[in-house]
């Protein structure tokens, strides 16, 4: 199958396109994203991810190119053209392009860029582990921008230590992943940190929200401190690509503990630390009995959308 690369109303060669070099998302990070999951050939909650498109982009002040329904037939489309029933679509708006100046520049029409792949299925180690790092994003990561530097480190630096995923942890507040959001079971009730301006309101945490009342589950959305994590019983992540990835194991390394509760001002030698001396701050099996019930229902849910029966309950 064919990756196919959309830019500007055109389909385009994906190696061989061509962005202008003053574009204000390569060059300002001046834009945002959407990732939307394939199911079957179908894409999944793309309605809630329009919707959150809309907000980023109303947040920031950048035009909708684009109706719900030209983007519903522009995905439609991309996803026909790769012929891949299990796929993820990259969708991408920015200012546009225009003489490099940090001030908005006026006039310009947003770039639309779309690129459709295949999505593997999600691997799920049975001792997925997290790192947990300082969160040390801007204050408005519910903006689903492009600006991903922080992001991107926070997830090589828990890739070399051999986790799955950050645990991304600001003055002592648990908040969210690298690309995912976080839950904690404490005493049967799932709590995952409110949709503020701390985290990205995830579709996959919107959807799991539901899908946990739905199945009796009782779910807080309030924020987990990081010193309470001895009480929590069971712990997994969500997200489009990852669906529900249960997590067995959370650690830190001694140089970096300090600064989970902390904002220290000295700059750092290295923005990506090795974890050299590892200090184990969770473990329990994975998929225990509430995030295996939660992961069941999700199944079950893909397994009706596959089958264009509805998702939730009426
Ligand atoms: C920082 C962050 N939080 C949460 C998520 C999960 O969001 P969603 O479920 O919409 O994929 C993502 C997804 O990329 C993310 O980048």
């Amino acid at each position: 199958m064919a990756v196919v690369a959309y830019f500007n109303g055109q389909f385009v060669d994906p190696d061989g396109a061509w962005v202008p070099l003053e574009e204000r998302g390569h060059q300002f990070g001046d834009g945002v994203y959407e990732v939307i999951r394939v199911y079957s050939g179908r894409p999944f909650l793309m309605e809630e991810h329009l919707e959150r498109l809309e907000r980023s982009l109303r947040v920031i002040d950048i035009p909708n190119p684009h109706t719900r329904e030209e983007w519903a037939q522009l995905i439609a489309e991309s996803v026909r053209r790769s012929g891949e029933a299990e796929a993820q679509v990259y969708l991408q708006v920015t200012r546009g392009s225009a003489v490099r100046g940090h001030a908005f520049p006026g006039g310009t029409a947003p770039n639309v860029s779309l690129v459709v792949r295949p999505a593997a299925a999600p691997v799920h180690p049975e001792d997925a582990a997290l790192l947990a790092l300082p969160d040390e994003r801007w204050p408005n990561v519910y903006v689903k921008s492009i600006n991903l530097l922080p992001n991107v480190i926070a997830k090589e630096t828990a890739k070399r230590a051999g986790a799955a995923e950050a645990m991304l942890v600001r003055a002592g507040v648990i908040t969210e992943g690298a690309s995912s959001n976080l839950w904690f079971v404490i005493g049967g009730r799932v709590y995952t940190h409110p949709a503020n301006r701390y985290i990205l309101g995830g579709i996959t945490r919107q959807f799991v929200l539901q899908l946990a009342r739905e199945s009796g589950v009782e779910v807080v959305e309030e924020a987990v401190p990081f010193s309470k994590l001895g009480e929590v019983q069971e712990v997994f992540v969500t997200s489009t690509t990852q669906e529900i990835l249960p997590v067995a194991r959370v650690f830190t390394d001694r140089r970096i503990a300090p600064a989970l509760d902390t904002l220290p001002a000295e700059p750092p030698e290295t923005l990506l630390p090795k974890v050299e001396e590892p200090v184990e701050l969770w473990r329990r099996p994975g998929a225990a009995v509430v995030t295996a019930r939660l992961a069941e229902a999700f199944a079950q849910a893909l397994e009706k959308f596959r089958n264009y029966e509805p998702l939730l309950q009426a």
